[in-house]
């Protein structure tokens, strides 16, 4: 098999865009464009990968880290001028380099396997990747001579009036021979309506040599959308948000409705879950067997055990085990570890806390910094008072211990197991196994005292 290469273009300000982040980072579904190219490029087996970034883009080395090596276009003069850039790195390789943009996120790992496989078979110097389109505005059009070979690109604002007709588009993805590519590099001007080095213009130039020029049609126009402005973004988004969710339907997941809900191509969701709308799930999360998620519910990064039921809440960097209820309502903040069959219900929020088996928090709570055993029952309105101003203490409550509700836990404290705390308690000290604490002013009745009371009114 020959060398293959990837030349990956990121270098450009998109302007389009009219933002501050490097047009490449902007996410779709949840993970830079530029990074869901190299993911799917990654899918085809290559000997060396090299990202144009533009001068001062350390950020997108950041993001992408290893999986590439970089080339600084110090200018933006044009798609041919970046890829030249790559040429000290490159122009010694003998096989195919396959040229592809940062800001077309759709395109998958096997129609980049296929253009590989079309070009190698067809001994070509250059393929370019095209697609159909009944709307090709904004795209290089594909021009093809009578026997309808390949002949030119010519880019839109370039193109006759004519020409703009052609609905065959390029990508802007392209299969090379390795050392022709850099020759021809050399041979491109900007004499055009852009001012700029165009890569495409490659094409002619190979042709015109003599060397052989194909093309590779995807019959798959929605992969090989170019995003360029943010209304090219909410269509990549919603492209790659039915592909994320088809792909879990097809597993066994049931989505109430695929339009209202956003998973991330990492996320891991085993058969019979349901999903209903308005959730969101993120990060490297886990969902097993059974459990429900939603409505209106966001997961991020986290283990959701089998059966569990998790109904309008936040889940973030967390662990949650089996069977276990949460919500509507309840907020579980990082670092959080909730055992098999505990329940977290409405308006309960927990922080960096280990709640044990069989564990129940089921109102009104804020739970921090705790380490809560198995069994044990937490009272509506209980506050662990983990902060003061300055450090955060821990709180320790053993298995079987019963909260009363309405308790203050003042951390740092143990609450020993098979204690009882009294409602409306203020703990400051150490319960001991199994006693009965009560930290609150004793009640006083006074009999009759009312009627005093109201004798007292003035009219
Ligand atoms: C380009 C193609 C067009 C094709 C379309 C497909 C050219 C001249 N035109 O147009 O034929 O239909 O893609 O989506 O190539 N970039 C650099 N350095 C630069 C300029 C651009 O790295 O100096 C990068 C950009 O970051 C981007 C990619 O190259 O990722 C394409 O550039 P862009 O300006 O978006 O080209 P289009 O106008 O979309
Ligand atoms: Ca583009």
């Amino acid at each position: 098999m020959t060398n293959r290469n990837a030349v990956i273009l990121a270098a450009g300000q998109g302007t389009r865009m009219k933002s501050k982040l490097y047009k490449v980072l902007h996410p779709v579904a949840g993970r830079a464009m530029v990074q869901h190219v190299i993911d799917q490029l990654n899918t085809v087996k290559l000997d060396k990968m090299v990202t144009i970034v533009g001068f001062g883009a350390d950020i997108v080395k950041e993001q992408i880290g290893d999986a590439s090596e970089f080339v600084v276009q110090e200018e933006q003069l044009g798609t041919g001028h970046a890829v030249l850039q790559a040429e000290h790195l490159l122009k010694d390789q003998e096989g195919t380099t396959i040229v592809a943009c940062g800001d077309t996120p759709l395109i998958t790992g096997e129609t980049f396997q296929e253009l590989f496989a079309h070009h190698e078979r067809e001994g070509a110097a250059a393929t370019i990747l095209t697609a159909q389109t009944e709307n090709p505005a904004g795209y290089g059009r594909v021009i093809r001579n009578e026997t309808n070979e390949v002949e030119r690109i010519v880019e839109q604002k370039d193109a006759s009036e004519s020409e703009l007709l052609v609905k065959e588009i390029n990508t802007g993805t392209y299969c090379f021979n390795n050392k022709a590519l850099f020759q021809a590099l050399h041979e491109v001007s900007n004499d055009n309506a852009q001012g700029e080095y165009y890569l495409p213009d490659v094409i002619e130039i190979l042709r015109n040599k003599s060397e052989k020029v194909s093309a590779f049609l995807t019959p798959n126009f929605e992969e090989t959308l170019g995003v360029n402005d943010r209304a090219a973004l909410a269509q990549a988004e919603k492209t790659m948000r039915k592909r994320i969710n088809e792909k879990h339907m097809r597993n066994g997941v049931s989505i109430i409705d695929p339009d209202h809900t956003y998973i991330e191509p990492d996320v891991v969701i085993e058969s019979d879950v349901i999903i209903h709308p308005g959730t969101i799930i993120k990060g490297a999360s886990t969902i097993k067997t059974n459990a429900e998620i939603g409505p209106n519910s966001e997961i991020n990064n986290c283990y959701i055990g089998e059966d569990t039921i998790v109904k309008q809440s936040v889940a973030n960097d967390s662990k949650i085990g089996d069977r276990v209820k949460i919500g509507p309502f309840a907020h579980i903040r990082p670092e959080s570890n909730v055992g098999n069959d505990a329940k977290l219900g409405n308006f309960v929020e927990i922080k960096k806390t280990v709640l044990g088996d069989n564990s129940k928090v089921s109102h009104l709570s804020y739970i921090g910094d705790a380490d809560v055993g198995s069994n044990v029952n937490i009272g509506c309105g209980t506050i662990t008072v983990n902060y003061d101003g300055t450090n955060k203490f821990l709180t320790t409550i053993g298995d079987d211990a019963f909260i009363g509700c309405n308790s203050n836990l003042i951390a740092p404290v143990t609450v020993g197991k098979g204690s009882y705390v009294a409602a409306g308690s203020t703990i400051t000290d150490d319960v001991p196994e199994d006693a009965l604490s009560v930290a609150r002013a004793r009640q006083t009745n006074k009999e009759g005292y009312a009627a005093k009371l109201k004798s007292r009114k003035k009219d």
